[in-house]
């Protein structure tokens, strides 16, 4: 849509440049932070509202980064379509307030990451939502809890759990919401291309992109793959609760998952002679990662996933005391309470992630306060040995 040229400066310096010419297309993707979009006509608005035609009208709505990013992600997971949020708690949220509603209830796996726990155990309570837990390494106790559960709507869990890293039966819960008829929602957060939920039965794959997809510690970012009809549902609700992403975080979302693979399989590496040595040491009590035999889900992890265990191990070091001086000893690696990132840092769950949480609670899944959750990241393993060996001397 060429302009006239016009006459004075304030009109030049007001109006947007014109798209330059090209019959060339930029090799990557660039980035489009318009946050809204000029359309020729009415018919044309209408055709865009009524999905007749393919385009966009405003950012909240969806702009070409987020479609670039959830159409990679929905084929990376084989999912149909995906939607991009603002975080993962925005992927979530938007999930089950599609899902849910007044009288409804969520079935909730057992140690969740806190505010997924909080939001629908505390929040949604708010609006007459209730909640039922089941173990997720244990299927049967999901029939049993969905057989008594006429109101069920969704069914809740993580690949691998925040912090404990208890690994859920993907296929046996999977058959079990399936059987009932209710939707499951699988936060992979922990697990990228470990395993393919959806192939194994899931409705909904949620991440956290914050975290190991976006990889390099500078994105707050979030993501739902699914069925086109359903992703087309929640993608109305997070638009209208102001939920859905923004252009740059998605732009740089798109470049770190080009290492994803490498990260997946360099970190998992490293994880797993970290956690070995972990196990052994005189100062650590408990060492909970699933490519360990001792983990008690450690068959399980071995039939479903694929290229290692993962990026996260938690051991635990007798106490809160221990455990903050292990965190001041450590001379390189940071006490940083995410994950994912491409350097190794270390979290306590009991003083950020599952802050407030029912302490009673905490302690029988043991979500203790001596408990380290570590994000191994991209560094030499010996390097990162030295600094836990004499860090652990402290503790
Ligand atoms: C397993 C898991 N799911 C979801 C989230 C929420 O992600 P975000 O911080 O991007 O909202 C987190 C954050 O730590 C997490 O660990």
């Amino acid at each position: 849509m060429p302009h006239d040229e016009p006459a004075s400066d304030a009109t030049r310096c007001a109006r947007a440049p014109e798209p330059p010419r090209s019959i060339s297309e930029p090799l990557a993707p660039p980035i489009q932070l318009a946050s809204v979009y000029r359309i020729a006509g009415l018919d044309e608005v209408d055709a865009l509202f009524e999905g007749r035609a393919e385009g966009f009208f405003y950012a909240r709505d969806g702009h070409p980064n987020a479609a670039q990013l959830a159409d990679k992600l929905a084929k990376l997971e084989g999912a149909e379509a995906g939607l991009i949020c603002a975080s993962g708690m925005g992927a979530i949220a938007a999930s089950v307030l599609t899902l849910t509603e007044q009288g409804g209830r969520v079935l909730v796996s057992e140690g969740l990451y806190g505010k997924t726990t909080t939001l629908i155990a505390r929040e949604l309570a708010r609006f007459g939502v209730s909640h039922t837990l089941f173990d997720p390494s244990r299927p049967e106790t999901l029939r049993r809890a969905l057989a008594e559960a006429p109101d069920a709507r969704l069914v809740v869990a993580e690949t691998i759990s925040n912090p404990l890293l208890r690994v859920c039966d993907l296929e046996g819960v999977a058959a079990a919401a399936r059987d009932a008829g209710v939707p499951l929602m699988i936060d992979h957060t922990f697990a990228p291309l470990l395993c393919k939920p959806i192939a194994l039965g899931t409705t909904l794959v949620a991440h956290s992109l914050t975290k190991l997809i976006g990889g390099h510690g500078d994105v707050t970012l979030g993501a739902v793959v699914g069925p086109r009809d359903l992703i087309a549902r929640i993608h109305a609700v997070a638009s209208t609760f102001g939920q859905t992403g923004n252009p740059f975080d998605c732009w740089l979302t798109i470049r770190g998952a080009v290492t994803l693979p490498l990260r997946v399989e360099r970190t998992s590496r490293t994880a797993l002679e970290l956690a070995r040595r972990l196990e052994t040491h005189p100062k650590v009590e408990r060492t909970m990662y699933p490519g360990l035999v001792s983990h008690p889900d450690h068959a399980l992890a071995k039939r479903l996933f694929s290229g290692g265990f993962g990026a996260m191990i938690a051991f635990d070091v007798g106490g809160r005391e221990q455990a903050d001086r292990l965190i001041r000893g450590l001379r390189a690696i940071p006490f940083a309470p995410s994950l994912g990132d491409a350097q190794t840092t270390v979290s306590h769950p009991c003083s950020t992630s599952h802050r407030g949480q029912d302490p009673a609670v905490l302690e029988r899944l043991g979500v203790t306060p001596g408990l380290i959750r570590l994000s191994v990241g991209l560094e030499d393993v010996e390097d990162l040995w030295n600094d836990f060996a004499q860090a652990l001397e402290f503790a």
